[in-house]
């Protein structure tokens, strides 16, 4: 029997070895970590379905930012509960709105750490839609002029990317418009461009207490079962100006990620819900699954795919583990 030429085994002894010829990494300056502000004080309010995540008040949510920039990472990804819920989705665009009072706190507090908002309105619909309803139906146009409104307060709080979610027909232009109208052309648009109509959003959906009333969501949001319509919409969004795109959820959508990186030059970033999140910690809980180790593996997987901003509720377990050398 002959050698083989190639023996793969060879670069796999050792771990030094290992470490050397490895592939992709995980760099904390990578990761943006998701947090939900609530009014009140001293809030600290579990979110059942994804343990370790807490709907947090203000000066709660400072002291998780202090945190999070402690360790490295760069920015986080705002979400706001409102007070109220109305069917114009009112306090996602009112100056004194939750987001728009976490962003300034934390800018003031903690400057150096990146303040991304998440800018939709189906956290403050009373119908838990993502833009205005009309007879029966979410109608895109006029959804435009509030997400603009949106946008434009989160960057007059000083939010320092804006995050459009809400899966409408030329979001991103209207945005753009209305920054740049209003003197924020520095303001860098991060949109969730291939976003899926998935159920892995659900314990986000209990966490923002933003389950649709009637229906669902996918009159807006993407077919799972699409990928080339996902590399149109990420185009459109490109030439409407979008800055930094997205695909979302991540694990069951890497091909798409991977489409994605080849086909556009642009930073991508990739969004590893609350369902991945949940799977994972629940499956870890009952000791099922080495959590710890399926975690690293999971981003890991979402790197190679292409991805160059992972969005996680892991982001800080991930950054320790990195400190420690052991991703
Ligand atoms: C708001 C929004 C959602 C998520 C991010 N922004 C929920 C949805 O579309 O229903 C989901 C995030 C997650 O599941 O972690 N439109």
């Amino acid at each position: 029997m002959p050698n083989p030429v190639y023996r793969p085994r060879r670069l796999r002894e050792s771990p030094l070895i290992r470490k050397m010829v490895r592939e992709s990494t995980l760099r904390t300056d990578d990761f943006m970590y998701p947090l939900f502000a609530v009014h009140g004080r001293g809030v600290r309010e579990p979110i059942a379905s994804m343990p370790g995540q807490f709907r947090l008040s203000i000066d709660e949510l400072l002291k998780e930012c202090k945190d999070a920039a402690s360790m490295g990472i760069p920015a986080v990804l705002l979400f706001g509960i409102p007070r109220d819920k109305d069917p114009r989705g009112s306090e996602a665009y009112a100056d004194d709105g939750i987001v728009q009072q976490a962003v300034r706190a934390v800018k003031e507090t903690i400057p150096d750490l990146l303040v991304v908002t998440d800018v939709c309105l189906c956290e403050y619909t009373s119908h838990g839609h993502c833009g205005v309803v009309e007879e029966g139906r979410v109608k895109n146009d006029p959804t435009l002029e509030l997400i603009g409104r949106t946008a434009l307060s989160h960057a007059e709080a000083g939010a320092d990317i804006v995050a459009p979610s809400d899966m409408m027909d030329g979001r991103v232009g209207a945005i753009r418009d209305t920054l740049d109208e209003s003197g924020y052309q520095e303001t860098p648009i991060m949109a969730y461009s291939a976003k899926y109509a998935s159920a892995f959003y659900g314990p986000f959906r209990e966490a923002a207490g933003s389950v649709p009333q009637f229906g669902d969501r996918r009159s807006y949001q993407m077919d799972p079962a699409n990928g080339t319509e996902a590399m149109r919409e990420i185009a459109l969004d490109v030439d409407e100006g979008a800055d930094i795109v997205m695909v979302k959820p991540a694990l069951p959508y890497l091909d798409i990620i991977s489409r994605a990186k080849a086909e556009f030059g642009l930073p991508l970033a990739a969004y590893s819900v609350s369902g991945e999140y949940a799977m994972i910690r629940a499956a870890g809980q009952l000791g099922w699954l080495d959590e710890e180790r399926v975690m690293v593996e999971a981003l890991t997987g979402i790197r190679r795919a292409g991805a160059d901003i992972i969005i996680t509720y892991f982001a800080k377990d991930i950054a320790r583990l990195i400190e420690q050398g052991r991703a």
